[in-house]
């Protein structure tokens, strides 16, 4: 199986940006501790600060026959219909993950443009919320 993670705007900042929200583990470490998790699956990761790039990526993996994506749209969640707009047009499931539980954050965390596009959505769970993703995808 390929499975991709998409990380959104902001995301490569991970282990120094508010690491009281988001930790202190780095997306590299994630990546590292999945790889060797599961040896079976064939892990893709791209992340971007642009929309039109994300947007990009995910045709390009309904293209390239990825089987899943673990989409952590950062702030893109809470705006992009554009992006809502790109997981609807590929045939490849996608769940929405986010680090930090949204819902005890600000108001305009709590509405997601992206979610009745994904598959399902987990957050709250730390770097953990990847790994938790990666499972819904693969059974
Ligand atoms: C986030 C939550 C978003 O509201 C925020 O804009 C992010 C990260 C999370 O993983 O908790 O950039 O997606």
């Amino acid at each position: 199986m390929k499975i991709l993670i998409m990380n959104g705007p902001n995301l490569n900042l991970l282990g120094s940006r508010e690491p009281g929200i988001y930790g202190a583990g780095t997306m590299d470490d994630c990546l590292e501790s999945l790889r060797s998790r599961y040896p079976h699956i064939e892990l893709l990761y791209f992340q971007s600060n642009v929309e039109g790039f994300l947007i990009d990526r995910l045709q390009e993996a309904a293209r390239e026959g990825v089987d899943g994506v673990v989409l952590n749209a950062g702030a893109y969640t809470h705006t992009s219909v554009a992006l809502h707009d790109a997981i609807r047009s590929i045939h490849v499931p996608v769940v929405e993950i986010h680090i930090s539980n949204v819902h005890t954050r600000e108001d305009f965390r709590r509405h997601s443009v992206i979610a009745p596009a994904c598959r399902g959505v987990i957050c709250g769970f730390g770097l953990g919320s990847y790994r938790l993703g990666l499972e819904a995808l693969i059974g």
